[in-house]
């Protein structure tokens, strides 16, 4: 039996009831994946933060835990990570192995470091007798701990967000830490306050040489309004990072609406690096109409480093687990679309996933809606070949709710090219778009009208545009 509903996701992630923010905690361990998460058990709002726990076992079928971790004498728990003390550098563990959570304890406007252990696979926490581990410097944002083994050093490196820069500390232990270096003054976004920043190695599929990669959110300012997560390459030795871009250059992870506080789980075997954020907005977050839950986590993905156009970027695309949702491999088809022929399809049974080749042709702009249903003409997602953009459109329905919702939003696509691979997936209340080989993804909630039945509606501006191997599978619900 599946969650029944309105705008409730079937193959993301969604706390039962109440709300939820940012990813916590990804870690892959003794066969799980577990997703701690920001949740507030007592309101659809925002309030005395928590970690609410899942886990799965293939990313997509969550099973729903108690809550991890609650606030207490040293305030609210605050977003951060966990990772496996795999030999025991903590001594909590009696010599074996187990989990340790470093994440922010926010009293008032206090911020400070803590952890926490667990001996069970993640089912009790212990808060360490000594916490803070970091004790507040003097900075007003100084939270989201994201901590990794650094095998050169055989450290613990923290990263954490200090106002509008990124600050690295490195242990023995998870319990006694030094400050060694920060970064950030100057470069990248900075319209917002920084926040949740992860950090992990890539090797780049066309050179062979080892990167690192350092995402941080940004609570406004972002490339569709309001909350974005840009990311930075560079080189990294334990203590410092070096970014290889110029000062002023953003690279988005994600040109959405509805992608934030990105994290990549720790430990996944075979080296992948596999992400998940979560799926809404600062500017409307709180707002949202669904009921009894608020807010859903985006799709996982996995994360490559390559070079395009000499130049060196991160490329995307769903989990291969989602492969294994498909109920069936429905035929390709082959068509062209003008100004005049739209080609109009039934929309399968929510979710799915439509995947096709557009080619320009003749045409300027291809255009392609999905939901559409009486006067509500859907979520558009458009390619316009003579600007080399993506673009999507959202708005219609359920709109009232924020100010914010409505509007266009858009991702560069690679100069000249004419022809592109879209990978459109579509939930209850979320479109994700993956195009340009992995350069460009494109997360939003969007709220369907309510409907018996959907069309997907496809045309070209300008001329013709020809669409090849289209293909729509039906996914099957997870909840
Ligand atoms: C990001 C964030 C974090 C903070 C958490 C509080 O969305 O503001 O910086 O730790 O949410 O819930």
């Amino acid at each position: 039996s599946y969650y029944q509903e309105r705008f409730r996701p079937h193959i993301h992630f969604t706390p039962e009831k109440m709300w939820m923010n940012d990813p916590n905690g990804l870690v892959y361990y003794k066969g799980e994946y577990h997703l701690f998460y920001q949740y507030h058990p007592d309101s659809k709002k925002w309030g005395p933060m928590h970690w609410g726990h899942a886990v799965s076992k293939d990313l997509f079928t969550w099973e729903h835990l108690p809550i991890a971790l609650y606030p207490d004498e040293l305030g609210m728990v605050f977003s951060g990570s966990v990772v496996v003390d795999w030999n025991d550098t903590t001594g909590f563990f009696d010599g074996k192995e187990g989990l340790v959570a470093i994440f922010t304890h926010a009293d008032g406007d206090l911020q400070r470091q803590s952890i926490a252990y667990s001996k069970d696979q993640g089912r009790s926490w212990e808060k360490y007798a000594g916490n803070p581990v970091i004790k507040n410097p003097g900075i007003q944002d100084f939270r989201d701990p994201k901590v990794i083994w650094h095998e050169e050093t055989a450290k613990w490196v923290m990263v954490l967000a200090a106002g509008r820069k990124v600050q690295f500390y490195t242990s023995p232990d998870l319990k006694q830490w030094t400050f060694v270096s920060e970064f950030g003054e100057g470069w990248g976004a900075r319209e917002g306050v920084w926040e949740c920043p992860d950090i992990f190695p890539l090797i780049n599929e066309k050179t062979g040489e080892k990167k690192w990669v350092l995402p941080i959110g940004i609570d406004a300012g972002g490339p569709a309004g309001g909350s974005g997560t840009q990311y930075f390459i560079g080189a990294f030795d334990g203590n410092t990072f070096t970014p290889e871009q110029p000062k002023q250059e953003v690279r988005w992870l994600d040109y959405g609406k509805d992608f934030y506080a990105s994290q990549s789980f720790s430990d996944v075997p075979g080296g992948r690096r596999v992400v998940i954020a979560w799926m809404s907005n600062w500017q409307y977050a709180n707002e949202v109409p669904t009921d009894p839950w608020r807010s859903g986590m985006s799709l996982p993905r996995e994360l490559k480093l390559t070079t395009v156009d000499c130049e060196e970027c991160v490329i995307q695309k769903p989990v291969h687990e989602l492969g294994s949702l498909r109920n069936s491999r429905p035929a390709s088809e082959t068509f062209s679309v003008n100004n005049t022929d739209k080609v109009t399809k039934r929309q399968p049974v929510v979710p799915f996933v439509i995947e096709m080749k557009v080619e320009a042709g003749s045409s300027q702009r291809f255009e392609g809606r999905v939901f559409v249903t009486g006067d509500d003409p859907g979520f558009l997602f458009g390619i316009d070949f003579s600007k080399d953009v993506l673009y999507v459109r959202r708005g219609y329905t359920e709109e009232g709710f924020s100010k914010h919702y409505k509007g266009t939003f858009e991702a560069p696509l690679r100069k000249g090219r004419s022809d592109y691979q879209l990978t459109v997936i579509c939930d209850h209340s979320s479109v994700e778009i993956f195009t340009d080989d992995g350069k460009v993804a494109l997360t939003n909630l969007h709220l369907p009208s309510e409907a018996i039945s959907y069309e997907i509606v496809m045309e070209a501006i300008g001329g013709t545009a020809d669409v090849s191997d289209y293909r729509v599978s039906e996914l099957s619900p997870r909840w």
